[in-house]
């Protein structure tokens, strides 16, 4: 390398690091993010308790319902987030997703009870429709709706396991 080449190398490496810099603030460091977790994780505990409260305070069983689905939710939440901190925080954070067992041991099973598990979520999604169909009772509607939108929700996550995550090399 002379001269020339080695300054412009200095040069590349220099504009790469600046071309970096901007998006290396925004990442935030692997302590930073378990602490964000945890933050996050507290608030869905408060919510949790909260949302105990209001089930107990609300005369309405329709209102108790709503509260009990977000509790729900938010016990939910809670587990996942203190689930993504453990992994963060283990030997190896890197596997979110224990690709390589599913791909070499029981991927073809596992792909085909999801395909089961998919159907099954579409006929949750068509029988609660057609119901919604058949009644005006505005409360029962907008409650059952949610639960519409639940199976809508899985049966999405469902079809991104089939298709992105235990997808077969080819
Ligand atoms: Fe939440
Ligand atoms: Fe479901």
């Amino acid at each position: 390398m002379n001269l020339i080449e080695g300054f412009m190398k200095k040069f590349e490496d220099h504009k790469f690091k600046i071309n970096q810099l901007p998006r290396m603030l925004f990442i935030l460091s692997q302590q930073k993010l378990i602490e964000t977790l945890e933050k996050h994780r507290e608030l869905e505990l408060r919510n949790i308790k909260m949302c105990e409260a209001k089930e107990k305070e609300m005369k309405s069983l329709g209102a108790q319902i709503m509260f009990y689905q977000i509790r729900m939710d938010s016990i939910k939440h809670a587990y996942i987030l203190k689930t993504l901190k453990d992994i963060l925080q283990a030997e190896s954070p890197d596997i979110l997703w224990n690709y390589l067992a599913d791909k070499y041991i029981g991927q073809v099973a596992s792909k085909k009870e999801l395909e089961i598990h998919a159907e099954l979520e579409k006929e949750m999604i068509h029988a609660h429709e057609e119901l919604l169909k058949k009644i005006d009772n505005t409360g029962l509607k907008v409650i059952l709706q949610t639960i519409v939108e639940d199976e809508k929700r899985h049966h999405k996550m469902i079809m991104h396991m089939i298709n992105n995550l235990l997808a077969l090399d080819p």
